[in-house]
């Protein structure tokens, strides 16, 4: 067996400029992100941006976030060590420090069904949630864009929200709330502010908002939808429509994170053409979970660092 490495490590809380070294680690594992989606979560968190960095040259090797979605509650992503140092006692070491930061509190994770069995079994995130988040995804030339654009609701209004635009980032505030059931005003901030990628609010009557979404350039290739947040299928439809048709990395190939506590989520997705990949469980420390409305998620923020 390979030695230890763990006593080899520091471990601490990542700076801005070590974080793209963690999305460096990401990439190699072959699992997606935002171009900027870490950095950007960085920013509304950097004590919960745990990272394993070499003592003896300071080379970032393995990252743990812990991000804080309110007092009581954390969400565990970005477990991942250097593929050729993994096995040799880093992710552990990281994973400890994480968990101190949680403490006594409740969290969730979003388990690769590889590693489901190590973190409801041997890493006390016993609760499994009745539902999976599916990753989805297909090439450009796979996608059914007519067939979404012939069945979307025509009666809103989609407009592209722009850095800064801080009357409408109080609005979006407010529905995301709607969907978690607790607010995420900083969450919802950097999402505006990244300059990859296009963020779409629908207006019903009256200007109030009934949905919205992003997408961004995918760390793997092409592009990555996530949130996609609405009122109701058609809704839902319009926006991700405009999304993938708005965005020139698309045309590679377009993957998103829908899931099957809402079977339309999955519906709406099939319907563009992206195919099941992979369920990914949800699990959590304790039962207690804040109540999402499910109803509206059509594709999740991040796999990483927010519940839905
Ligand atoms: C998962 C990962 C971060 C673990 O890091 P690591 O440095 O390889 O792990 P360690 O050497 O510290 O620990 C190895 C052992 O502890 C287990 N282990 C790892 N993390 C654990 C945890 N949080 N709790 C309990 N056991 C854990 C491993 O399953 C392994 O057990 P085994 O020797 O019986 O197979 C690493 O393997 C990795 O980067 N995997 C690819 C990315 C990935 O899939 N991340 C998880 C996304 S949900």
């Amino acid at each position: 067996m390979a030695k230890s490495l763990a006593d080899q490590v520091d471990i601490r809380p990542l700076r801005a400029n070590e974080v793209k070294f963690a999305v460096d680690i990401w990439k190699e594992q072959g699992l997606e992100e935002g171009l900027h989606t870490l950095q950007l979560w960085h920013q509304t968190d950097p004590e919960g941006f745990v990272g394993a960095v070499l003592k003896d040259t300071g080379e970032v090797v393995g990252s743990c976030a812990a991000i804080k979605q309110r007092e009581d509650l954390y969400f565990v992503g970005l477990y991942a060590v250097r593929t050729e140092l993994q096995g040799r006692g880093i992710g552990m070491k990281m994973w400890e420090y994480a968990m101190k930061r949680v403490g006594d509190n409740n969290a969730g994770l979003n388990a690769v069904p590889k590693h489901l069995s190590t973190y409801r079994d041997h890493a006390g995130f016993s609760h499994v949630a009745a539902f999976n988040t599916w990753v989805y995804a297909a090439p450009w030339g796979e996608l059914n864009i007519d067939s979404l654009a012939s069945l979307k609701d025509d009666s809103v209004e989609i407009r592209r929200v722009n850095v800064g635009d801080d009357e409408v980032l109080g609005m979006l505030v407010d529905y995301d709330e709607k969907v978690h059931s607790f607010r995420r005003e900083r969450a919802i901030r950097v999402t505006m502010d990244d300059d990859d990628g296009i963020l779409l609010a629908s207006f019903g009557a009256n200007g109030v908002i009934v949905g919205f979404g992003k997408i961004s350039t995918n760390i793997q290739e092409g592009a990555l939808v996530g949130p996609l947040y609405a009122n109701s299928l058609p809704i839902a439809r319009g926006l991700l429509h405009a999304l993938v048709t708005e965005f020139s990395p698309s045309r590679v190939n377009v993957t998103a994170f829908a899931m099957d506590g809402n079977p339309d989520s999955c519906r709406l997705t099939e319907e563009l053409g992206l195919k099941k990949l992979m369920a990914v469980p949800r699990c959590y420390r304790n039962p207690d979970v804040p109540k999402a409305d499910f109803k509206k998620v059509y594709a999740h923020h991040t796999l990483n660092f927010s519940l839905f």
